[in-house]
């Protein structure tokens, strides 16, 4: 299976000065913790690693440290994540027909997510990890007037890994592109298309490292784990 991450940020909300992915967790890199959960997949034979050149330097240093099997091609990314994914879509070998696409930021992903994604990839076109939400959700209007509270029993958190028939995912892209659609994951465009998206149970710890605050629940759960 090929997996594709996306680690072209530049870490707004963390309010860092550097792409976060290059922050120390747990004495390592945030991203050597995403790239070693997906080496030890099973289901994962290649990566590519979409980023700023900017920080390729520092991305291969973090490579050259863990001294990972999979093979690893760097592709340049765009300035949302939607166009960072189009890149990496693009840079695909031609034999890839399905791909999996995990944010470089969710660093707390097992292996068992990766592969129980690549096993259900092989009977479905799309599919997403996604936990039922815990909280009570209020659609909000523009004077912070509550319009509608969505049934909870109905609603999910969107994760990543995600994964797509690559053929499908580029035209998706494409009508996307001509559409002017922004949209902030890739289920969204299949959706937009009208075609199906699966759930995979993902993991409650499966965040996505945004604030500083998350950095510091990252380092606890990983250190739970050791
Ligand atoms: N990403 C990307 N290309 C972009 C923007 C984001 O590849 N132009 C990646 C990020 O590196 C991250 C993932 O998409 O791994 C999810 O994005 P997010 O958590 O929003 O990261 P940032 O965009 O870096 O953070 P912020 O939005 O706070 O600036
Ligand atoms: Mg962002």
């Amino acid at each position: 299976m090929h997996l594709l991450i996306p680690a072209a940020g530049v870490g707004r909300r963390m309010g860092s000065s550097r792409n976060k992915l290059l922050l120390t967790l747990l004495e390592q890199p945030l991203f050597a913790w995403t790239l070693k959960a997906a080496e030890a997949s099973t289901a994962i034979q290649w990566i590519g690693v979409i980023g700023q050149p900017i920080d390729f330097p520092d991305f291969k240093a973090i490579l050259a440290q863990l001294n990972l099997q999979t093979t690893i091609e760097f592709i340049q990314g765009g300035s949302t994540r939607q166009e960072s994914v189009y890149n990496g879509l693009q840079a695909l070998p031609p034999e890839a027909e399905r791909v999996l696409i995990h944010d470089g930021a969710r660093c707390l992903v097992t292996p068992g997510l990766f592969d129980r994604c690549a096993e259900v990839l092989q009977t479905c076109p799309g599919l997403i990890a996604a936990i039922p939400v815990k909280d009570t959700i209020k659609i909000v209007d523009r004077n912070r007037l509550i319009q509608e509270t969505p049934d909870r029993q109905q609603l999910w958190a969107a994760q990543t890994p995600q994964g797509f028939e690559v053929k499908l995912l580029k035209q998706c892209h494409d009508t996307g592109l001509s559409q002017g659609w922004a949209v902030t994951d890739d289920a969204a465009l299949f959706e937009k298309c009208g075609l199906p998206v699966h759930i995979v149970e993902g993991e409650e710890t499966n965040l996505k490292v945004t604030t500083p605050v998350d950095l510091r629940v990252a380092e606890f759960i990983l250190r739970e784990r050791q």
